[in-house]
């Protein structure tokens, strides 16, 4: 029973378990990937339905490229699959695709797919669908760092107007509300360098499930767990 004035208005998705999903059916690790991406198109469409109007998803971290050439290759073909297949979808529904990470980190025609992408979507206003790709919470923050530095050196800033509005200009994430949720599938509990500034106050919940297994209902599941906490950001409750 899902209360439609409680929704969260960005919801954040760590995907993992596909490896472990492909091995637990005796099959090669990228078997899982496949598998996930269909996962992710009917969570894309389930957010957009439910009127969610922000969802993450971490594709691929910056410690990901850590992984064998041959796992990479096989998740960037599926990447670009996904993109050729979903945008004129995505478009057509409204749906406004954005990248987080460094993107520079991946080969010029991904990175001009994903260009493509974001341009053929942007004018999408029922739902902003969020990849990290080669995203790293704390490369985010030094790259912010960096940025501003920049800033202050030419002159245009003092350090003294430094405060969490404006550093927050500086993160990929500058138009966009901080996760009221997070969902890690798979039974890990760690955040893996995700968000880690804008989840300050982010709601955790985390399910044994393997994300190609992940289903709407397990995602209802979620959301209706979400709906009975209660956020207090350092306050008390006065009822
Ligand atoms: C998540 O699944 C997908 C990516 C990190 C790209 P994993 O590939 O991490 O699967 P496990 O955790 O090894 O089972
Ligand atoms: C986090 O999963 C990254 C993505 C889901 C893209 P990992 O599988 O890479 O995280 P660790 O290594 O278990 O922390
Ligand atoms: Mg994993």
């Amino acid at each position: 029973m899902l209360d439609p004035d409680r929704l969260p208005r960005h919801v954040a998705i760590i995907m993992d378990g596909n490896g472990r999903w492909a091995k637990q059916r005796g099959l090669p690790r990228v078997y899982g990937h496949k598998k996930g991406a269909e996962v992710v198109k009917k969570i894309v469409q389930k957010t957009r339905s439910l009127g969610i109007p922000y969802l993450t998803l971490y594709a691929f971290s910056k410690e990901n490229w850590q992984r064998p050439e041959k796992e990479k290759k096989f998740l960037f073909s599926l990447l670009k699959e996904y993109l050729k297949k979903e945008v004129p979808e995505l478009r057509q529904q409204e749906i406004r695709l954005k990248v987080i990470g460094d993107r520079e980190d991946f080969s010029q025609d991904i990175q001009e797919m994903l260009e493509w992408a974001e341009k053929e979507t942007e004018k999408g206003k029922k739902l902003t669908l969020c990849l990290a790709l080669s995203y790293g919470g704390r490369a985010e923050i030094l790259r912010a760092v960096r940025l501003i530095c920049g800033e202050v050196k030419k002159g245009k800033l003092d350090p003294s107007e430094i405060k969490e509005e404006l550093f927050r200009k500086f993160l990929y994430t500058a138009d966009m509300p901080d996760p009221d949720l997070l969902i890690r599938t798979s039974g890990e509990m760690r955040i893996s360098n995700f968000l880690i500034f804008q989840m300050a106050y982010t709601e955790f919940y985390f399910t044994p499930v393997y994300w190609p297994d992940f289903t709407e209902e397990e995602y209802i599941k979620a959301l209706e767990d979400f709906q009975r906490r209660e956020r207090r950001f350092g306050r008390i409750n006065e009822f």
